[in-house]
């Protein structure tokens, strides 16, 4: 039988592999980062957790644990560019017994290494900053920033109480003592203000006006973006006074959405057959789920989601539902395209298409030649400049 691993000496053999691959893969840029990635035992943030199984059919999670895979492939796992699950549907794993997980949202995680470092590097950091965390979780991005700034210059709110209390633990056995906070990240956290850095691992539909009070001006608001029908990908917002600036990143990274943001359960009413006026669309669902024209048809109906399914044995429809304003677009095949009907109050085909549009007119840029402005009163997307098409979120 082979002998079972020493977890410290392989531990920080595997840290010091995983911060080579980082740096190797342009992630990792600096050496204050590279020496918090190999100091930071991730295996006692993750000393168990769930990856999704291989096996073809329904989306499966498995449990990873010493105990179930062995210890030398649990600490390999531990430390690879993974993201692994902690917790599904808010609710506690039973690790006495633990089972496969199907049909179920996962609700928190330790997050891939790589963006977290990425994210970390992007924050641009300096000894005596102080950092405001949104979304603690396994609390293994928060020990990178208590190695790196010390543990009196980190706070991070974690909306969770049984996550919260297990990172609590894996932080001080760690030797970090954060100022933790359970709560909604949303409303910050006054006593540690001014923050000179906030940075957010779950995605928003908006920018908290909280944390445009709490950042000081010059300071930075990193975080992931996103609507329910994708995400909007990673912005990083500079506070000027009451307001915040900035651009989207060129790739779309993406995180779970704020718990207390979470899309309705219900997607609305579905529409009878004979409902709303109808049009040839200029464009088809296809746009919905392609990567550019995607992030335009989210700006274009942050409130929308849609689903696709045949209609009386037909050929299959996209429906566009948004329950916040009634309203919704069907888009049926025809023979030469696509038709769409639309009704309620918001006429949601006309604002994707004009959306798409305005997109191809300035020549189909990624995401990084969109910013936003937020202020406490709006907050909008905006494509080339503050001043070029303009897209607001939705105010909660
Ligand atoms: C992707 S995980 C965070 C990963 C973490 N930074 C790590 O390294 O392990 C996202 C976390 O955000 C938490 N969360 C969701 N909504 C929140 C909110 N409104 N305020 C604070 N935390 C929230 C979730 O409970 C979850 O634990």
């Amino acid at each position: 039988m082979a002998s079972e691993p020493d977890v410290p000496t392989t531990a920080a053999d595997l840290r010091r592999q995983l911060a080579a691959g980082l740096e190797t893969d342009g992630w990792l840029r600096s050496p204050e980062w590279r020496a918090a990635v190999e100091a930071v035992p991730r295996h006692r943030f993750i000393p168990r957790f769930y990856r999704e199984s291989q096996a073809p059919g329904v989306t499966t999670w498995e449990p990873v644990t010493p105990e179930t895979v062995g210890k030398e492939d649990w600490l390999r796992l531990v430390y690879s560019d993974e993201t692994w699950m902690t917790q599904f549907d808010g609710r506690d794993i039973d690790w006495a017994d633990p089972k496969p997980i199907s049909n179920a949202v996962p609700t928190s995680s330790s997050t891939l290494p790589s963006l977290v470092i990425r994210m970390l590097e992007d924050l641009d950091v300096h000894a005596g900053m102080n950092v405001l965390e949104i979304g603690t979780g396994t609390g293994y991005s928060t020990a990178l920033m208590c190695h790196r700034l010390g543990s009196e210059a980190v706070t991070s709110i974690e909306t969770d109480e049984g996550v919260a209390r297990r990172a609590r633990e894996a932080l001080a056995r760690s030797g970090y003592l954060p100022d933790l906070v359970v709560g909604d990240g949303r409303a910050g956290h006054l006593d540690g203000a001014p923050y000179d850095r906030l940075i957010a691992t779950c995605g928003f539909r908006n920018i908290p006006p909280a944390w445009l009070e709490q950042v000081r001006p010059g300071g930075v608001i990193l975080t992931t973006l996103r609507g329910w029908m994708r995400s909007l990908g990673l912005i990083k917002l500079i506070v000027t006074g009451d307001s915040a600036s900035g651009w989207f990143s060129e790739d779309e990274p993406s995180f779970m959405i704020a718990r207390q943001q979470d899309a309705p359960e219900s997607l609305g009413m579905v529409p009878g057959p004979d409902e709303g006026t109808k049009r040839k669309a200029e464009y088809g669902p296809k746009v919905l789920t392609s990567s550019g024209s995607g992030f335009m048809a989210q700006l274009a109906a942050p409130d929308a989601r849609f689903f696709s399914m045949p209609v009386d044995g037909g050929p299959v429809s996209t429906f566009v539902l948004d329950g916040v304003t009634d309203s919704f677009a069907v888009l049926a095949p025809t023979d030469s395209g696509w038709e769409v009907r639309q009704g309620g109050r918001r006429r949601l085909w006309d604002a994707v298409e004009s959306a798409v549009a305005t997109w191809e007119e300035h020549g189909s840029p990624s995401t990084a030649a969109f910013g936003m402005t937020a202020s406490r009163d709006a907050q909008v997307i905006w494509l080339g400049s503050p001043n070029g098409p303009q897209w607001p979120l939705p105010s909660s």
